[in-house]
């Protein structure tokens, strides 16, 4: 909890120890600060701020971010602290390969050195696009430097000849119909015009837009903005406000630790599956849970998805876009439908309770956030499957499946990597149908490396043409929040450790049933030993770098897919000012 004596005295700030006392190194930092043309009076006494910036021109989402930055300081400024903007990595979803993914606890760490290693009173963390979201708050909770986080905002909705177009869930829809022989070339160059129109981060419910509802549910951000379009002046206002906001938490000394207790992450995972969120959200919230000290299970998202099911009709378990949602009353108002689900009294960085927060949150259009007498899906966003076949887990989103997948038994058709899967997933001598069971092995944390998101495994050209859109496909892949399909995702362990995705072959059967939680390879425990005794791990794919200390420290997806030494205990962690 917050310091109960907060004290305005400019001696308690940590920047004290860098700027005020009297001696040489002190004078050095301050001879540099007037270097770069700030007076005393800008920074004596004053908390010191910083900006933590994720703006690059690699990263379409955060575009804006640049005017973002200047409107912080300017209410930085204006509450009587002092900004200082530093870039951080970005983490670009679009580009960045394998995947981001890969680079998220490399962000962390990069942001828990940022803070710790400068004179910095209080963080306002900008970020969105994806894996930004939990990589800024993983290193700011393990700095535990006062933060705010600034959430990007989505784009605005896209369009093609009069239809609403939402990122990723329209790309998929169309792409399966361009290969199923529907769609000619210049329809689909106007749908490349049309579907990423404005800054901000992807407007479907994909990872950006669930982890920022998430990051504010855990009292992060100011109420209600993780719902504003990015581009909208509110935007702009809002990240003013961030900046006032910053230095009155850095004066009390809230700390991110302070905020993310047992009972904020509750709130999240009932945010999640209120949400249909993004199936991601489930391994950065343990990541970032285990970085604030609280033990996150997979059994705590399925319970929680029997309890609270899906009201936000967005894609792709529904039917609109972001901005509709913002119009329809956004996260407060989807918050104030499952009030009886929250832990109403988590602190926030507004200062109030999250309760304090609903206050006259309302619902303006019920199709929009439906109300929970009238959902979306029947239960929560996100279930976790278990059997022989994920002994420690593995989930899948049914609101986005075909509800005759949900219970299944079928062949499967293996491949060993997703170049295999490239190669060969159209090959009509494979000879599969719609009831086949599509498996991709190595594509985990360790395996792809980075747990990237090839999960929504493609379907075969000739069976879309036959009119298929969905199959039951497993892997130890993620997806893109965005995405959607009868797609068994994060299984653990991953086949790259001998996991049992590795012992699969062609032509078993393998058998899903959602109501029962259970994913099962139907080949007995004596075939399956005789495999494991023939499986032989694949060789180390780096020796050095970042790529090997990755492969040494990453964890599994029912973990986090966190670094492990990045979970170990507390730190000294002022730097010595010598
Ligand atoms: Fe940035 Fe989707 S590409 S959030």
């Amino acid at each position: 909890m917050p310091d109960p004596t907060p004290t305005r005295d400019p001696s308690t700030l940590r920047s004290a120890r860098w700027w005020a006392p009297d001696d040489q190194r002190s004078f050095g930092h301050r001879s540099r600060l007037k270097q770069m043309g700030f007076n005393t009076e800008d920074f004596q006494a004053k908390p010191t701020i910083g900006i933590l910036n994720t703006w690059s021109e690699v990263n379409n989402c955060h575009t804006h971010f640049r005017d973002r930055a200047e409107e912080v300081k300017r209410g930085v400024w204006q509450a009587g602290g002092f900004p200082l903007e530093i870039p951080v990595m970005s983490l670009s979803e679009s580009f960045m390969k394998p995947t981001s993914m890969y680079y998220r606890n490399l962000l962390a760490l990069e942001v828990e050195e940022t803070l710790k290693c400068y004179p910095i009173d209080g963080a306002v963390l900008m970020g969105g696009c994806d894996k930004t979201v939990p990589a800024l708050i993983m290193g700011a909770t393990s700095a535990n430097i006062p933060s705010i986080f600034l959430p990007a905002g989505p784009m605005l909705k896209g369009c093609w000849r009069g239809e609403t177009l939402g990122s990723g869930t329209d790309m998929w829809k169309y792409w399966a119909e361009r290969q199923a022989g529907n769609l000619c070339e210049d329809s689909w160059s106007e749908l490349e015009d049309g579907i990423a129109r404005s800054p901000g981060h992807c407007m479907t419910m994909g990872t950006a837009s669930t982890m920022t509802a998430i990051a504010e549910v855990l009292g992060l951000c100011l109420p209600g903005s993780t719902s504003i379009p990015a581009v909208h002046s509110t935007h702009a206002r809002m990240a003013s406000q961030c900046g006032r906001q910053i230095v009155e938490l850095a004066w009390d000394k809230v700390r991110p630790r302070d905020l993310l207790t047992e009972d904020a992450f509750h709130n999240a995972i009932v945010t999640d599956m209120a949400l249909g969120g993004s199936t991601n959200a489930i391994i950065h919230l343990i990541a970032m849970a285990g970085r604030a000290g609280v033990s996150l299970t997979l059994d705590q998202f399925d319970e929680i998805s029997q309890q609270v099911q899906v009201i936000a009709n967005i894609r792709p378990c529904g039917e609109h876009v972001m901005e509709d949602f913002y119009d329809a009353g956004g996260i407060l108002g989807l918050l104030s439908q499952v009030k009886e689900h929250l832990r109403l009294d988590a602190p926030t960085v507004s200062g109030k309770t999250l309760g304090e927060n609903l206050e006259g949150a309302e619902v303006f259009d019920e199709d929009v956030i439906r109300p929970l007498s009238r959902p979306v899906g029947k239960a929560g966003g996100t279930f976790v499957l278990r059997g022989n076949l994920a002994p420690d887990g593995a989930v899948i989103k049914p609101t986005a499946a075909e509800e005759r997948l949900l219970s299944h038994r079928g062949p499967a058709v293996v491949f060993s990597d997703y170049a295999d899967l490239k190669d060969r997933i159209h090959d009509e001598s494979l000879g599969l149908t719609a009831d086949h069971v599509i498996v991709l092995q190595n594509a985990g944390p360790i395996g792809a490396p980075g747990i990237p998101e090839w999960g929504m495994l493609p379907i075969p050209d000739y069976l879309l043409k036959q009119g298929v859109r969905d199959m039951l496909r497993i892997s130890d892949a993620r997806m893109s929040g965005t995405s959607y399909g009868a797609c068994v995702l994060h299984v653990a362990p991953e086949s790259a450790i001998g996991g049992p995705l590795a012992l699969v072959q062609d032509g078993d059967f393998i058998e899903v049933s959602v109501a029962e939680r259970k994913l099962h390879l139907d080949v007995s425990d004596e075939v399956l030993e005789e495999r494991r005794s023939q499986w032989k791990p694949r060789p180390k794919r780096f020796q050095r770098g970042y790529g090997r200390l990755y492969a040494d420290e990453i964890t599994q997806a029912p973990e986090g897919c966190d670094f492990r030494f990045l979970h170990q205990g507390e730190d000294d962690d002022e730097p010595d000012i010598f």
